[in-house]
């Protein structure tokens, strides 16, 4: 059990975080992968930063959700590059998987928990403005612009936003859009104070597979050149990296470690990786 005087200096530990980030807005950014195993306990610390004054965003995708559901509709997925060849029939079940299914778990979740959610696509609004990325991928999309007023008329509100990561095209087609990027666009746009990435590694690990706790922007860029960042962690850096042209930290944080977000937001360490200018 942990003492009395314990759990009070936790909570005085958190207090100079609660004061300078009241207000604030915060961009979390959650995939099917990072939220599977910890799902109650991450959206319960999204609840719990609304109700310290905090404005969280929820942005996700939903890769494994949208590969099992193709499946069984018996659509082969195709990756090239990582990213998802998304052809007409395979948009489609983007947008029923996102607006359908993982959205609304995540509101009903949320609001169960007391969060009062409203799930939104990025081609409400429209929010998210998208451009074709490559011929070759089909219907997958980059953000061209972000408008960000209809999230903040739900903030203002005191909603917690839910953002799945879709776009829409001046062509009036939906793009599937990497979630990330979503998320770091979404940030720059509203002037975030934060951009949080939760995955299902412990952060940027350095040579001797550590935990980088504090990364500069130079030295991000050059982990990247260096081809010292693999994998899945290449565009979630990328997004952090973009997002420090207006956002001062951003995070890459364990979604499958209990309370992480608190972890992270509320302790001086932290438990991930900051992303700092
Ligand atoms: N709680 C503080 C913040 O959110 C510090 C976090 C430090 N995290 C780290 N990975 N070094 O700003």
């Amino acid at each position: 059990m942990v003492e009395a005087a314990e759990r009070a200096q936790v909570l005085v530990e958190a207090l100079p975080y609660i004061k300078r980030f009241h207000g604030q807005t915060m961009v979390v950014k959650v995939g099917g992968n990072a939220i599977g195993e910890r799902k109650e306990e991450t959206l319960l610390d999204l609840v719990l930063l609304r109700y310290v004054g905090m404005q969280p965003v929820l942005v996700h995708g939903g890769g494994p959700e949208i590969t099992a559901m193709s499946q069984r509709l018996g659509i082969q997925a195709e990756f090239r590059n990582g990213l998802r060849v998304t052809d007409r029939q395979t948009m489609d079940v983007v947008k029923m998987v996102l607006t359908g299914k993982v959205s609304p778990d995540l509101v009903a979740t949320l609001n169960r928990l007391g969060g009062q959610a409203v799930g939104m696509s990025g081609e409400d609004g429209p929010t998210v403005i998208a451009e074709p990325l490559d011929p070759e991928l089909g219907l997958v999309g980059k953000v061209v612009q972000v408008n960000p007023e209809p999230i903040t008329a739900l903030l203002e509100r005191g909603y917690i936003p839910v953002l799945a990561s879709i776009g829409l095209g001046y062509d009036g087609q939906a793009y599937n859009i990497n979630a990330d990027t979503v998320a770091a666009e979404v940030a720059v746009a509203l002037g975030a104070a934060k951009l949080i990435l939760l995955t299902d590694v412990p952060g940027i690990l350095d040579s001797s597979q550590r935990v980088v706790t504090e990364l500069g922007r130079a030295d991000g860029r050059r982990m990247l050149e260096r081809g010292e960042v693999q994998g899945g962690m290449i565009p979630k850096l990328e997004a952090c990296l973009r997002a420090l042209d207006a956002v001062p930290q951003a995070h890459i944080i364990d979604g499958r470690q209990p309370h992480s977000l608190l972890l992270e937001l509320f302790t001086e360490s932290g438990v991930g990786t900051m992303v700092v200018r």
